[in-house]
C-alpha cells in the first residue's frame, strides 16, 4: 500500500484568568492561551492499533483502536481516535495511527494538558481526512471524549480555549451558547502562572463532588444556569449549606468575570486585580476548592506587589495566576519563590 503522509497539529496550554466552575453552570469564563503547548505528528497505519509516544512519558503505548480507558497516559489519544472514527473524520481513525507527542505543558497542573492532547489529535485527524469540521465542533467533540470516554465530568472551557484561543488575548466565552470574543491582555502587565507544588487530578473525585452539589442547587432553583441567579435570592434560599455556597460562588463569580472583562477592555488593571482577589476568596470560602499552601502563595503574590492573584483551574492543587507589572516582574518572582520553595514558575500570558 502507498506510504501515507503524517499530519501535524498544535494546541496550547491555557490559563483561566477568572470564571471558575462557571462553565457547567451557564456562566462566563476568561481563559488565555499560554506559550507552553504541544505538537503532535500523526501517521496512519494499517494494523488497527494506536501507538502513542511522548517526550513526557518513558513508555510508548500500543493499544487496539477500540480499547477502553485504562488509566494509561495515552487514554486521551485513544479516546480522541475513537471519537474521530464515530464522526468519520479520517480513515486513519479506523485503520490505526501512530501519534508522536512533543509537549511542554506540565501534566496535572490544571493547564489543560489533556484537553490539548485530545484537541490536537482530533485536528490532526481532521486534516488527515480533509474533513470539514469547525474548531468549535472540535471543542465539543473533545469535551465528549473527556465526559464519556475518560469519565471526567468537566465543562467546555478548556476545550474551547485550546481549540480557538490565540496568544496575546483572552477569550471571553459564554458557555451557555459558546459565543465568544477576544479581549486584549493588559499591555504592561503579565498574567504570570505559578505552580503551587500541589499536584491534582480532575478524576480524583472532588471535582465531581462539587458538580453534584451544583446539580442539587440547579434542581432546587429549577434552572441549569446557576450563574444567572440573583445572589440575594440564593443567599435567602432554603437549601443545604454546601449547594447554597456553591451556587453563591457561581452567581458572584459570573459578576466578577463581567467586571474583569470590562476592566480589561477599559485598561483598568486595578479593577481587574480586585476581581481576581475577590474570586480567590470566593473559591476559598464558598466553593471550598483551595488549600492552605495555595492561599499562602496567593497572599504572598499580592503582598509582593501583584495587582491581583487567584487559584486557577479545577482547584485542590495546581496553579495560581497573578497579574504583575512587567517593570517589576523579575524581582517579584524572585521574592515570591524565595518564600515558597515548593512553587515554580510555569509561564506567563502577555499581550503581543
Ligand atoms: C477544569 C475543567 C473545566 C472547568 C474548570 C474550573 O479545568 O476541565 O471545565 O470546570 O476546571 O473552572
Amino acid at each position: 500500500m502507498p506510504e501515507r503522509k503524517p499530519a501535524t497539529s498544535h494546541a496550547p496550554g491555557r490559563v483561566n484568568l477568572i470564571g471558575e466552575h462557571t462553565d457547567y453552570n451557564g456562566g462566563m469564563v476568561l481563559p488565555a492561551a499560554l506559550s507552553v503547548g504541544l505538537e503532535i505528528t500523526l501517521t496512519p497505519r494499517d494494523d488497527g492499533r494506536v501507538e502513542a509516544m511522548s517526550n513526557q512519558f518513558d513508555t510508548a503505548s500500543v493499544r487496539p483502536i477500540d480499547d477502553g480507558a485504562n488509566g494509561d497516559w495515552s487514554d486521551p489519544i485513544v479516546g480522541a481516535v475513537q471519537e474521530a472514527a464515530r464522526l468519520g473524520l479520517s480513515e486513519a481513525a479506523h485503520s490505526g495511527c501512530t501519534v508522536e507527542v512533543h509537549s511542554d505543558i506540565p501534566v496535572g497542573a490544571g493547564l489543560s494538558s489533556s484537553a490539548a492532547l485530545i484537541v490536537a489529535v482530533l485536528k490532526a485527524l481532521r486534516s488527515d481526512g480533509g474533513a470539514e469540521r469547525s474548531d468549535v465542533d472540535i471543542a465539543k467533540d473533545a469535551r465528549r471524549v473527556e465526559n464519556d470516554y475518560l469519565d471526567v465530568p468537566c465543562g467546555i472551557m478548556d476545550q474551547m480555549a485550546v481549540a480557538l484561543a490565540r496568544p496575546g488575548t483572552a477569550m471571553a466565552l459564554d458557555t451557555r451558547d459558546l459565543s465568544h470574543r477576544l479581549v486584549q491582555l493588559p499591555r504592561d502587565h503579565a498574567m504570570v502562572v505559578l505552580h503551587s507544588g500541589v499536584t491534582r487530578k480532575l478524576t480524583e473525585g472532588r471535582y465531581a463532588e462539587r458538580k453534584e452539589e451544583c446539580d442539587a442547587a440547579k434542581a432546587h432553583f429549577g434552572t441549569d444556569d446557576l450563574c444567572l441567579l440573583d445572589p440575594d435570592v440564593v443567599q435567602e434560599a432554603e437549601l443545604a449549606d454546601a449547594p447554597r455556597k456553591r451556587a453563591l460562588h457561581c452567581t458572584t463569580e459570573q459578576r466578577r468575570v463581567l467586571a474583569a472583562i470590562a476592566a480589561m477592555e477599559s485598561g483598568n488593571v486595578e479593577a481587574l486585580g480586585v476581581a481576581m482577589n475577590e474570586s480567590h476568596v470566593s473559591m476559598r470560602d464558598l466553593f471550598e476548592m483551595s488549600l492552605p499552601p495555595i492561599d499562602a502563595l496567593v497572599a504572598t503574590a499580592v503582598a509582593e506587589g501583584a495587582v491581583g492573584a487567584r487559584l486557577t483551574g479545577g482547584g485542590f492543587g495546581g496553579c495560581i495566576v497573578a497579574c504583575v507589572a512587567e517593570s517589576g516582574r523579575e524581582g517579584w518572582l524572585e521574592r515570591v519563590l524565595a518564600q515558597h520553595p515548593d512553587a515554580g514558575y510555569i509561564d506567563a500570558a502577555v499581550a503581543t
